[in-house]
């Protein structure tokens, strides 16, 4: 791929780090912007976990899979660490919510709202989750029963309805029209495709303006917004009606937090964004994990049965409340597995706020970082046969033992996913009702399902996986 230019090693970072050349990288850009993992994987299996790459040939980065450096980046030294400016530029169409938000402002944010999202809370949202995933499991059953006893489902569009449902009525729980959720969910995916497509190809930037695509996306993103601020206004006046009873739900939290220094509640404006911001981190996210879980029981089902086994011995067939979830760690270590095998945010982007030295690696000011969170998953050093699925891995006791810093799929440091407990109990929950009900089977005949790296890791295609009911469901 590349010519080696200096790699002096000191400990596991070498103090010159190779470099792909500039025109190499730009050779690879193509590859690169087509299908970025296996070009990214080739630069790490050539070169060591850590290198200096261009990327599309122009942007120089720092591109790693080292825990050490990752850590040092997202966590040790993460004051000098911001968001680079293609996570900001998202901003422009979702607002500055907690995702998109930098410096004290971000901060003082963060813990405001850090309490919301306590395990009790969580908790609190579980029954939402399981009603919400039985009434869109419901009609598959049905349709399975009528035929025979299994039926077939896109489980792409299956678990991104399903994920979308969960987050937003966990954020408005009352008050949701189906046609409102519709076109929220519908606005939401156009904008998003949109960044993506303005992102991979900034060449194109003076067609979509000559276009008007910037107007017309812009003018979906102020749609959005007003949508959200209906939502909260109607939610603000039920409040005030006599004898009114708040729900205990995301938005209600958001409503009732008061900053410590001023004890002021958040500004309309506000509100909408970290509601927004809620809905846009909350769903694609789960989805995509639950689609590859589905993928991955459907082709290895003696995992499944070690799912469905245990909820037996401990459920005996009544489902899961919020306390269960401890005793069923099958349907959770095969939830972690998959977002080993298929990390979510498969790449997390910083830039250096000033001068910094890792190791006696110098990062000057400026330099960008590339963390690369699907080669770490998938690094041999931490994980035995990385391509192999075996949930057990993640099972207490095991040899070797999973290095926490190994595994990172919501981040870490102050900016770790503030959902991490939400979606591991949502995934939990999903995965076990999904078995509870149905074995998975492949569809054979189907084109091989390939990962499509945008934002997030999702499927290329979407794939069908047969629904069986099962004879206890
Ligand atoms: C499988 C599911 C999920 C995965 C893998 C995931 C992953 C991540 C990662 C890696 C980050 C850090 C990004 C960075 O450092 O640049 C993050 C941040 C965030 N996530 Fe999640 N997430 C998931 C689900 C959720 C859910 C369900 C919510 C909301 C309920 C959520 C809300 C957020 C927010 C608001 C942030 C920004 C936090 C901050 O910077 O203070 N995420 N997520």
């Amino acid at each position: 791929m590349g010519d080696l230019q200096g790699a002096e090693k000191i400990g596991k970072i070498p103090v010159v780090l190779p470099r792909l050349p500039r025109w190499r990288s730009l050779l690879r850009s193509f590859a690169l912007a087509k299908d970025p993992l296996p070009v990214l994987n080739e630069a790490l299996a050539r070169y060591g976990d850590t290198v200096e790459l261009f990327i599309g040939g122009v942007e120089k980065s720092i591109l790693t899979r080292d825990p050490g450096l990752t850590q040092h980046v997202l966590q040790k030294n993460h004051r000098n660490y911001a968001k680079s400016k293609f996570t900001q530029g998202f901003s422009r169409y979702i607002g500055h919510g907690l995702l998109t938000n930098e410096g004290p402002d971000w901060l003082r944010q963060r813990r405001l709202i850090q309490p919301g999202f306590h395990r009790q809370r969580v908790a609190g949202l579980t029954g939402l989750m399981q009603e919400i995933t039985a009434e869109t499991l419901a009609p598959l059953a049905a349709r399975a029963a009528e035929a025979g006893g299994a039926a077939t489902v896109e489980v792409h569009a299956l678990m991104t309805r399903l994920t979308f449902r969960i987050i937003a009525r966990s954020v408005f729980s009352t008050n949701f029209p189906e046609a409102e959720l519709d076109r929220l969910a519908g606005l939401i995916t156009e904008i998003q495709a949109f960044f993506v497509r303005s992102i991979r190809q900034p060449y194109l930037k003076p067609w979509f303006r000559f276009k008007g695509h910037f107007k017309y996306h812009d003018a979906l993103a102020a749609e959005l917004r007003t949508l959200l601020a209906g939502l909260i206004a109607q939610r603000q006046q039920a409040n005030a009606r006599p004898g009114a009873t708040p729900p205990d739900d995301l938005l209600q939290m958001l409503l009732d937090v008061r900053y410590e220094d001023t004890g002021e509640p958040m500004t309309p404006d506000r509100l909408i964004d970290e509601a927004l911001i809620l809905l846009v981190a909350g769903h694609e996210t789960s989805a995509n994990a639950l689609t590859w879980l589905t993928y991955l029981l459907a082709h290895h089902p003696s995992e499944a049965v070690v799912v469905q086994t245990e909820m037996a011995t401990v459920l005996a067939g009544r489902p899961p409340t919020f306390e269960d979830l401890p005793r069923l760690g099958s349907a959770l270590h095969a939830v972690q597995e998959t977002m080993r095998r298929y990390p979510p945010a498969w790449m997390v982007d910083r830039v250096a706020l000033a001068d910094d030295e890792y190791n006696g690696l110098r990062i000057p000011k400026g330099t960008l970082f590339s963390l690369y969170f699907h080669g770490l998953h998938h690094d041999e050093k931490y994980w035995p046969n990385p391509q192999e699925f075996r949930p057990g891995r993640f099972a207490p006791g095991q040899a070797p033992p999973v290095q926490p810093n190994a595994f990172v799929p919501f981040g870490g440091g102050p900016r770790l996913c503030i959902g991490m407990q939400f979606a591991l109990t949502e995934m939990q929950l999903v995965t076990l009702e999904l078995l509870r009900q149905f074995d998975l089977e492949w569809v054979p005949g189907q084109p091989p399902v390939t990962m499509q790296p945008l934002i997030t890791l999702r499927p290329k295609h979407d794939f069908q996986v047969r629904l069986r009911l099962r004879p206890t469901a």
